[in-house]
């Protein structure tokens, strides 16, 4: 098996580098600088030279509100640069897992979404990255579509680096109560993706930590896990105006990844209680 990992210096795509790297895989880890997705020569080009026999592509635009005031330069990068990726695939014979997102569906209910529900995204970033799927689903038959949610990890701005920070200048935060959805560690993802990647269990899956919060329930356990004396306020979604409008319902159902034989991912209360973990240790070791 030889990869070829897209967006390898984001959050996720670093980490699954990273698992790759310990599992003795052969990759290949890109950003823009190795290849513009966007440009389609270029990518066929990179690809083809390469010659891996899996893409899992993880570039992507993922400034959701800066992407509503430029939706044509998020397309460009979420659906035609993804169908570049598919193209190059199906030129070389490779599989291709493409990362998606909870963002494709809208506020249905209160149920957790099956793969197969309609979508109805609320914001361009959705839009496109749907896009992105179905241009996937147009062009290959070996592909995997995996769609996750709220990810925290070392390799990039995340949710709760964000809260760790103001918590140490501020007593009390305002945080939205009103969406639920899950948590996903990206070593935990990379772990799953990595495994998925060795079978020709093909098809469209949701993958995130399992259990479910809000975003402010997720900020008081960072702030309990941190031992940061810090009062959170729930506040509902329009108390919080974004460019971006998020789903109130991102939770997914996970049951197409155990019905195929994946396994459930651990819940997200342990994933950020071993991100904080290797956090503390490494703010030790640096003083
Ligand atoms: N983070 C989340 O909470 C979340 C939630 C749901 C789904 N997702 C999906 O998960 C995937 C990974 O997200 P992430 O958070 O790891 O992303 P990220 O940290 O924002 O990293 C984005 C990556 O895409 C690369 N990239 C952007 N435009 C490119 C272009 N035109 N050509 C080549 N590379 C380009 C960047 O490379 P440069 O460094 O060269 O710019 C970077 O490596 C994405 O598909 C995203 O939609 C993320």
């Amino acid at each position: 098996m030889r990869v070829l990992v897209t967006g390898a210096t984001g959050l996720l795509g670093h980490d699954i580098c990273e698992e790759l790297g310990n599992r003795g895989i052969e990759f290949k880890g890109t950003s823009s600088k190795d290849f513009d997705i966007t440009d389609k020569e270029a990518t066929l080009h990179y690809i083809s030279t390469y010659l891996p026999t899996v893409v899992i592509h993880c570039a992507a635009y993922t400034a959701a509100d800066q992407a509503e005031e430029e939706p044509e330069i998020c397309r460009n990068v979420n659906a035609n640069g993804t169908s570049y990726i598919a193209e190059a695939c199906r030129m070389i014979n490779a599989k291709m897992l493409y990362i998606s997102t909870d963002y494709v569906f809208g506020d249905t209910g209160n149920k957790p979404h099956e793969v197969d529900d309609p979508v109805h995204p609320l914001n361009v970033y959705g839009q496109t990255k749907w896009e992105g799927e179905e241009a996937v689903r147009g062009v290959l038959r070996k592909y995997f579509i995996v769609r996750i949610s709220w990810v925290f990890g070392k390799n990039g701005r995340n949710f709760v680096d964000t809260m760790i920070k103001l918590g140490k200048h501020r007593s009390e935060i305002s945080v939205v109560a009103d969406q639920f959805g899950a948590p996903s560690y990206s070593k935990d993802l990379a772990i799953l993706l990595c495994d998925m990647v060795q079978t020709e269990k093909y098809g469209t899956y949701h993958a995130c930590n399992s259990g479910c919060c809000s975003w402010a329930q997720f900020a008081e356990t960072i702030f309990n896990e941190m031992k940061m004396n810090v009062t959170v306020h729930s506040i509902p979604t329009e108390a919080w105006p974004a460019k971006a409008m998020r789903p109130k319902n991102s939770r997914l159902s996970m049951r197409s990844l155990e019905k195929a034989g994946f396994g459930k991912m651990p819940q997200w209360q342990d994933a950020l209680e071993r991100y904080i973990h290797c956090k503390i240790l490494l703010i030790n070791k640096n003083t």
